[in-house]
């Protein structure tokens, strides 16, 4: 007798009315039906996806910070690619202190003779340092 409804539109219905109800493992519609009306959200992006995405947002705070001016992820530009970065000093456990101590008085010598600027005085805090550094280190 249910032959002329839109199933889709019926099955969709009662999952909202089940979600609603906070009942949808008794609403007395199959699971596996409901979720082929209306797949749950999580299903449409990947873990990948979001290990991308933090890092997009790592290196678009970077970008806002003014780091990407002379560094860039893969390839050196003034100052050396954050990946090598993260590849030299893998397994240091005192990087991150003394990697954020330099970004935040700037130096030069541990790539060449080009000194990185102070960033401190272009508006870097420290905990913002330690969270660049951070995600630079992850790079490897
Ligand atoms: C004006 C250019 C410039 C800017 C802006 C800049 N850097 Fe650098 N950075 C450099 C240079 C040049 C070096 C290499 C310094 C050296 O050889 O010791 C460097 C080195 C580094 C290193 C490695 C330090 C070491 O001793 O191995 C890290 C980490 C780093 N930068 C992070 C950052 C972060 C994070 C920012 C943004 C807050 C930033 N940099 C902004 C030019 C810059």
């Amino acid at each position: 007798m249910f032959h002329n409804l839109p199933v889709a539109f019926l099955l969709s219905t009662a999952f909202a009315l089940g979600v609603l109800a906070g009942c949808t493992e008794n609403s007395g519609v199959p699971r596996a039906a409901l979720e082929e009306a209306a797949p749950p959200v999580h299903e449409s992006f990947s873990i990948e996806d979001i290990v991308e995405f933090k890092w997009e947002t790592d290196e678009a705070f970077a970008n806002a910070k003014g780091c990407m001016a002379c560094h860039q992820v893969e390839a050196k530009k003034i100052g050396p690619a954050f990946r090598s970065v993260a590849e030299k000093y893998q397994g240091q456990g005192d990087a991150v202190s003394k990697l954020s101590r330099k970004v935040l008085e700037g130096g030069s010598g541990s790539w060449g003779e080009v000194s990185m600027p102070a960033n401190k005085a272009l508006g870097v805090r420290e905990e913002e340092a330690a969270k660049l550094v951070h995600w630079v280190l992850s790079l490897k």
